[in-house]
């Protein structure tokens, strides 16, 4: 892959093709930049940045990630320029595309790192993130899906807004009416995908959670829709939303804002019953979030016939043993992986042995050379 004017690499190649790959290096070199580019590559979002601005090289006005990726389908080239002040143009095999989510879906990751450590105890939103990651990489059409509800949403919440102010809004009733129709319609697209998503999940990931655990705790993985539907068709869900929406129509318009749909969707997580979010000890939660990051690797793998890339940054050292066995017992050498570290120490000499170790220094990636 390449990277130019990305985060702190100005003009880097290099070659990722050893099943597992391990990124040495101090604090804030670019190893996290790096897994950064290609979960770019992968679902066209960052988990760190909220703007492009962010990733393009300070004092430079674009940054180009490019990636060569071969898989069983073949070869494939996947390039996303990062304009400021513009938008991304992604290229596919060098050509042009109309849109970003024409190049998705050909790379495939799964990431896990510290941040995700939190995600029982983080908010609603981010485990919403976490299942729109997945679907976008299964099916990139849902990038549209999500785009189409953000904009209605936003444009439904500005009116609801000015009455919310206490400005008269005339004919309310009316305009309000023509939104819920396209926010049912729209919304139901995205809760629709991320109910089913949940449910081929939700048995992996408890599987899982068996394994590790010994087999001593049950995690249920429950998706809990704002809205709930009972059948999967999309004229029932939006019926259900239209009935929502008119439920709370009047506190709508008190508040000034949505309250009913996807954006405040949320995924409960529950071990034997109880909430793990508020009884979970720290390392039932760890456990949790390990059995949903290999459910995550194994449902990929299901749907694209292939394993994915899996990024670990930062993370291996969190874990213990028995936690860390698992995760590479898992992985072998069948997963391609990247695991970023400071301190080659912390890996296990069989494993050291297969890695390919890379050098990660102040935006430049080096190989290790073997020691005499
Ligand atoms: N847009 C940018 N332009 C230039 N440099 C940047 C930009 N964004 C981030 N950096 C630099 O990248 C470095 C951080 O890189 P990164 O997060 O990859 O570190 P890391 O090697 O993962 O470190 P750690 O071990 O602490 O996780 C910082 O020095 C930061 O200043
Ligand atoms: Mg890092």
């Amino acid at each position: 892959m390449h990277l130019y004017a990305f985060r702190n690499y100005s003009d880097q190649t290099l070659t990722l093709s050893s099943p597992k790959t391990i990124l040495v290096g101090d604090n804030a070199q670019g190893k996290s930049n790096l897994l950064e580019a290609i979960q770019l590559l992968a679902t066209g979002r960052s988990n760190r940045a909220l703007r492009d601005r962010d990733l393009i090289q300070k004092g430079k006005e674009q940054a180009r990630v490019t990636a060569r990726v071969e898989r069983q389908a073949g070869t494939v080239e996947l390039e996303l320029l990062l304009r400021a002040g513009t938008r991304r143009l992604a290229r596919l095999n060098g050509e042009n595309q109309r849109r970003q989510a024409d190049i998705l879906g050909y790379l495939n990751c799964v990431c896990f790192s510290s941040l995700d450590l939190d995600l029982v105890r983080a908010s609603p939103e981010a485990r919403r993130t976490w299942l729109d990651g997945i679907l976008i990489q299964i099916e990139p059409i849902y990038v549209r899906l999500l785009e189409q509800y953000q904009q209605i949403l936003q444009q439904r919440n500005a009116l609801l807004k000015r009455t919310g102010d206490g400005t008269p809004v005339p004919d309310i009733l009316e305009q309000l009416a023509l939104w819920n129709g396209q926010l049912a319609r729209a919304g139901s697209q995205v809760m629709r995908r991320r109910s089913r998503l949940l449910e081929r999940l939700a048995p992996l990931a408890r599987r899982w959670h068996g394994s590790i655990s010994g087999g001593r705790e049950q995690l249920d993985v429950h998706y809990a829709p704002q809205v709930q539907f009972l059948a999967d068709d999309s004229q029932s869900v939006q019926t259900a939303f239209a009935e929502a929406l008119q439920a709370r129509q009047a506190l709508e318009l008190l508040r000034g804002t949505t309250l009913v749909g996807p954006h405040r969707d949320e995924v409960e997580l529950t071990i034997d019953g109880t909430p793990a979010r508020q009884f979970g000890s720290q390392g039932q939660q760890r456990t949790l979030v390990l059995a949903l990051k290999l459910a995550e690797l194994e449902l990929l793998e299901q749907v694209t016939g292939e394993p994915p890339l899996l990024l670990l940054d930062d993370v291996l050292a969190e874990l213990d043993l028995q936690r860390q066995d698992q995760l590479l017992g898992t992985i072998q050498d069948r997963v391609q992986t990247i695991v970023t570290t400071t301190h080659l120490g912390l890996f296990d000499s069989h494993w050291l042995q297969s890695a390919t170790v890379l050098t990660v220094e102040q935006g430049s990636v080096l190989p290790v050379l073997a020691q005499p």
